[in-house]
C-alpha cells in the first residue's frame, strides 16, 4: 500500500495570514523525499486553501503522481484539462462544510458524471470517484466509466467504540474487494491517522491511502519530513501483518 500526502492544510496555514508561507509546493517536495508515492490537493470552488498557482506549480514539480481532488463542475473540468494531473478525484463539495463530508452519490447523477469522466479521459486523466464503502455506489462508479474509487474512511475514523470500528473496517474490506473484482483500482482516505492506519493496511485490495490533516498536524511538532516518514513506516509495518479476511 502506498501513501499519498494531501498538502491542503499547508495552504490553510498560509491563508491564515494571506502571505506566501508555508508553501504547499515545498511541502510536496519534502513529502516525496520522505517516501510519499503521490501528492494530493483539493482545489475548492472558494479557493480556501489551495489555489490555481499551487496546482500549476505542483504539476510542474511533482515527480511521483499528482491527484487533483475537485468537484465535478465545468470550471474544475476546464482547469484539470489544462493542468493535466495524473489523477482527478471527484468529490462532493458544499461551501459551508469544513472538509469533505461524505462520498459522492454516483447513482443520482449518472448521466452528468459519465460526461465529466469522458471529458477527463479525453485528456488522458485517470478518474477516481470518492464514494462511501457501499456496493451500489461502486457499481455506479464502474457504470459511469471511473478507473478508480476512493473509499471514504470517515465513519471508520470517527468510530467511538472498537466494535463500531471493527464493523466499519469490515464494510471497507467488502467494498474494496468488490471494487477489485469489478476491475477498479482502490484507494481510501479521510480521517486516517497514525493511530488508525494499521488495520487499513491489512485490506490488501486498497493500494493507496490519501492522508492530510494528521500528517500536517504532526509536522508542527516533528517537522514535515519526519511526519511523512513516520506514516510511511507505519504503513510498511501494517502491510507485514496478515491480511484481513471477510
Ligand atoms: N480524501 C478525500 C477525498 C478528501 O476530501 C480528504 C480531505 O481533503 C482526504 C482524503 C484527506 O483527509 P484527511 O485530511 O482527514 O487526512
Amino acid at each position: 500500500m502506498e501513501l499519498s500526502v494531501n498538502v491542503d492544510h499547508v495552504a490553510t496555514v498560509r491563508e491564515a495570514r494571506g502571505g506566501t508561507q508555508p508553501d504547499p509546493v515545498y511541502a510536496a517536495l519534502v513529502a516525496e523525499l520522505a517516501g510519499a508515492s503521490g501528492i494530493v490537493c483539493h482545489l475548492r470552488e472558494d479557493r480556501r486553501h489551495i489555489n490555481e498557482r499551487d496546482v500549476r506549480l505542483l504539476r510542474e514539480v511533482v515527480k511521483t503522481r499528482l491527484n487533483l481532488e475537485m468537484a465535478a463542475t465545468e470550471e474544475m473540468v476546464r482547469i484539470a484539462r489544462e493542468v493535466l494531473p495524473d489523477i482527478v478525484t471527484l468529490v462532493p463539495e458544499r461551501r459551508q462544510e469544513r472538509t469533505t463530508e461524505g462520498g459522492l452519490n454516483v447513482g443520482q447523477q449518472r448521466h452528468y458524471l459519465r460526461t465529466v469522466v469522458d471529458m477527463l479521459h479525453e485528456s488522458d486523466i485517470e478518474v477516481s470517484l470518492f464514494v462511501e464503502p457501499v456496493l451500489e455506489q461502486i457499481e455506479a462508479a464502474l457504470e459511469v466509466g471511473a478507473d478508480r474509487v476512493e473509499l471514504h474512511t470517515g465513519h471508520y475514523a470517527n468510530a467511538t467504540t472498537s466494535e463500531v470500528a471493527r464493523q466499519e473496517l469490515q464494510r471497507l474490506l467488502n467494498a474494496a474487494e468488490f471494487a477489485r473484482t469489478l476491475g477498479l483500482r482502490v484507494a481510501a482516505g479521510h480521517g486516517l491517522t497514525y493511530e488508525n492506519i494499521v488495520p487499513i493496511c491489512r485490506i490488501r485490495a486498497i493500494e493507496d491511502v490519501s492522508i492530510g490533516h494528521a500528517i500536517v498536524a504532526r509536522a508542527i511538532y516533528v517537522g514535515f519530513e519526519r511526519a511523512v516518514r513516520q506514516m510511511v513506516e507505519l504503513i510498511r509495518y501494517g502491510c507485514l501483518l496478515p491480511p484481513l479476511e471477510g
